[in-house]
């Protein structure tokens, strides 16, 4: 069994590393979100030259032909760009779907602020995501000069700019010192880069206001249905925990007291063994009430916080699990309960039906959401209408606005994945 758990800061070698360690995971960031930026990049510049294409030869008729085309391509092509937006960042709603007719398409705001979009994106969008693209790439080539130097051509290109040739070690030397530049640049300047590159589709890809609210307004009306059965389903399962448990244990501990009462003049040994099963009867309606109580809000998450409850869970899971949680900043604390309920759950699903030998479970908090990752090398095949654990699980997911999916074809394996907005 592994599980991990960050050491908790000592003084200020501690803070200094973990400074350090969040200015690279947030360069790291910077540069995949610069790249997968150059991938949409590439296809808007394709997309700016079939819309020239188009708009030229449309003069002499034939481009009218590819006007519905190229509409829907553009439409495709900043749909894509809002689910990436959507990954590394506060979700981009989209507006109502704008029209394919060319007439309509003119004269239509949505399409017009997309190709406002496209015409950036293809041109300073591309550029930042291919200096994020090359940045790391020249930082490696330049740092590594040194070790392969000496085989080298005589009259080879030194550095990654294309400027200078080395003759000696000192030369070699002084190109790995532009490596470390590079590194110095991508880690300051990455993160600044992105955002310049998502700046334009977040403006001008996201829904009006008017559409913005309608939308959240039909959404938030379904989630608050969602969270108000949940919030049934809960109280009615502490309601018959209660009912069955705990109640019986005190009626039973009532009738014992009675009984020994009686007993107590003319039998005082028959009325100690009374009192003894009242008593344990007692102490078991307490563990009831306990767990009851514990099932509500989880005491372990205020205790030990969210890596320390999950990493409680995985330890008394039968199935050897890992457990790699990375979230700073804590979360609203029914976020953490729901994402602890969801492990919890996941996990004993493992144990009962995968039959695998291993569970991983991460946790990532990135642009106010916190991304949940269950994953089991098992036989697979897990069906959300096979049980009510699922079920339950998806509603409570919902009920804070988050997203579940689960993948689980036959033969393994099986990932549950869930996102809840943190509410912090
Ligand atoms: N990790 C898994 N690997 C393989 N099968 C799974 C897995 N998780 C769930 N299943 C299958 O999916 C079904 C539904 O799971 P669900 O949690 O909803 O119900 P359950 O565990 O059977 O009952 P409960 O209501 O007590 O949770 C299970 O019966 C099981 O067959
Ligand atoms: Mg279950």
């Amino acid at each position: 069994m592994t599980t991990r758990q960050d050491a908790p800061p000592a003084g200020e070698g501690a803070g200094l590393k973990d400074g350090v360690l969040q200015t690279m995971q947030r360069a790291g960031a910077g540069i995949a979100q610069l790249t997968s930026g150059l991938s949409t990049g590439l296809l808007a510049l394709l997309l700016v030259l079939w819309v020239a294409v188009t708009a030229v030869t449309s003069l002499v008729g034939i481009g009218l032909l590819m006007a519905p085309s190229v509409l829907r391509a553009l439409h495709a092509l900043a749909g894509r760009e809002r689910a990436r937006l959507g990954r590394w960042g506060e979700e981009v709603i989209a507006p109502d779907p704008p029209p394919t007719e060319l007439r309509a398409a003119l004269a239509d705001p949505t399409t017009r602020r997309e190709l406002r979009w496209l015409v950036r994106h293809a041109t300073l969008g591309l550029l930042l995501g291919l200096i994020g693209a090359l940045l790391p790439a020249a930082a490696v080539r330049d740092l590594t000069f040194p070790l392969y130097w000496p085989l080298a051509p005589e009259d080879a290109t030194a550095t990654s700019i294309g400027l200078g040739t080395a003759h000696s070690w000192p030369d070699a030397l002084s190109v790995s010192l532009l490596g470390v530049s590079w590194v110095l640049i991508s880690l300051g300047l990455t993160p600044g880069m992105a955002r310049v590159q998502a700046r334009p589709g977040r403006r001008l890809l996201v829904a009006g206001p008017e559409v913005d609210l309608s939308r959240r307004v039909a959404e938030l009306t379904a989630t608050r249905a969602a969270a108000l059965d949940a919030h049934a389903v809960e109280l009615r399962r502490i309601e018959r925990a209660l009912h069955d448990g705990t109640q019986n244990r005190i009626v039973s501990v009532t009738v014992l007291l009675g009984a020994a009462r009686r007993m107590l003049a003319r039998d005082p040994a028959g009325a100690e063994e009374l009192l003894e099963r009242a008593q344990s009867a007692a102490e078991q309606a307490l563990a009831e009430l306990r767990s009851v109580s514990r099932s509500i809000l989880p005491p372990v998450l205020d205790d030990r916080g969210l890596e320390g409850a999950l990493s409680a869970l995985a330890a008394n899971c039968a199935v050897p699990c890992r457990i790699d949680v990375d979230v700073p900043q804590r979360c609203a604390a029914s976020v953490e309960a729901t994402a602890y309920f969801v492990v919890a759950e996941a996990l004993t699903n493992i144990a009962k039906h995968s039959g695998a030998s291993l569970a991983t479970v991460t946790v990532r908090s990135a642009g106010g959401r916190l991304r949940l990752r269950v994953q089991d090398d098992g036989r697979g095949g897990a069906d959300e209408n096979g049980g009510s654990g699922l079920t339950g699980m998806r509603r409570r997911v919902a009920a804070h606005d988050g997203t579940l999916s689960l993948t689980s074809p036959p033969g393994g394996p099986t990932t549950l994945q869930v996102e809840l907005p943190c509410g912090s």
